[in-house]
């Protein structure tokens, strides 16, 4: 019984740990909240961050990286989401299909973000804004998708809108 309670103990401490190093350090956590706070949606900007941040103490260049990788990943995985709602598709087919090229918009600019990142041309980024609101504006959301009480492009929508605004900041803070 006692060798029981040690043996809980030990696997409450690594579990303590393990779940601490998906938390980001104070400094980091202050310089998300800052870029955060300039976009129209706090919580999932950090929540982006929070999910995929690998080195300890990132550099701007990090942050940038992992913002135009995790952006070109969500367009991605967006498209794929669309295809499938398009598979069972009735009335709402036209408006599905919109929103695919919507997304293919999207998706480009997003991947030719990842591209200037890799080229070091982190102005080029800034022009890239243009695009991604014109996919987003091409993705009209006021029709209903079968099984979602919410047509669940509006966030897509607005998360893709995030995403080109976390660009936009990590890409001047790399720049300047
Ligand atoms: C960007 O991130 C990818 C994957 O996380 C990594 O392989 C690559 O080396 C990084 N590039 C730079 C310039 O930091």
């Amino acid at each position: 019984m006692k060798m029981y309670r040690i043996l809980l103990t030990f696997l409450a401490i690594i579990l303590a740990c393990s779940v601490s190093e998906a938390f980001l350090d104070r400094k980091t956590q202050q310089k998300v909240n800052g870029i955060c706070k300039q976009t129209p949606d706090t919580r999932f900007c950090s929540s982006v961050f929070a999910k995929s941040m690998i080195p300890s103490s990132p550099s701007n260049k990090d942050l940038m990286n992992m913002t135009v990788r995790q952006a070109e990943r969500f367009s991605a995985n967006t498209n794929f989401f669309i295809s499938t709602l398009l598979r069972n598709a009735g009335d709402e087919k036209p408006d599905l299909q919109m929103c695919a090229e919507a997304y293919t918009i999207v998706d480009m600019a997003f991947t030719n973000a990842v591209s200037y990142f890799d080229q070091g041309l982190y102005n080029n980024i800034l022009k890239l804004q243009k695009k991604v609101s014109r996919g987003v504006s091409i993705c009209k959301t006021d029709f209903i998708v079968p099984g979602y009480k919410i047509n669940p492009l509006i966030e897509k929508n607005r998360d893709a809108m995030v995403f080109m605004a976390m660009e936009k900041i990590v890409s001047r803070m790399v720049a300047s």
